[in-house]
């Protein structure tokens, strides 16, 4: 039975994240099923967060492919090779971009991004899909961003 969230406006971004966890593992919790519960993670971080764009892309073959998000809508496939998510696939680590422009590569889905993290979850030595969270402002994510997500995406390593 899904629940409301309860975060305090007026927290900082780390009690934010640290009020959140809880919470999304109770929503997760006795559901393995991917979809539903990447599709509640990703309106939990939105809801929280009010991220410009925040999602997964699913390692599908040689693709990465498009998977639960929130925000506008987005490229659907994405070549290991290419952009901020290919790289991120590739290094098998979470990368912060401050500025997208700076990014080689970087996949512009919309031009009013302009900072981004991008976190892998992997499962048995294979990654098996990346956590993509965009701002519409420079340098939006830092390491509290990384602790967080990376926290929060272990969860995910369940649910493949
Ligand atoms: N910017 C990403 C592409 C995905 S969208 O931003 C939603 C990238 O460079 O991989």
């Amino acid at each position: 039975m899904a629940e409301d969230l309860f975060i305090d406006d007026t927290l900082s971004k780390e009690e934010k994240y640290q009020a959140l966890l809880p919470q999304i593992e109770a929503l997760v919790a006795g559901e393995t099923d991917l979809i539903a519960n990447l599709a509640n993670v990703m309106a939990a971080l939105k809801q929280t967060f009010g991220f410009f764009w925040v999602g997964v892309y699913l390692v599908k073959e040689d693709q990465l492919v498009l998977g639960p998000f929130q925000g506008p809508v987005a490229c659907t496939r994405i070549p290991f090779s290419r952009g901020v998510c290919g790289a991120c696939y590739t290094r098998r680590e979470t990368i912060v971009v401050p500025d997208v422009e700076a990014f080689p590569g970087h996949i512009a889905c919309s031009s009013a991004s302009k900072s981004e993290i991008v976190v892998p979850v992997l499962k048995d030595g294979e990654v098996k899909m990346v956590l993509d969270v965009d701002s519409d402002r420079l340098n939006d994510f830092d390491a509290v961003d990384r602790k967080f997500l990376e926290q929060l995406m272990k969860l995910a390593e369940n649910w493949f």
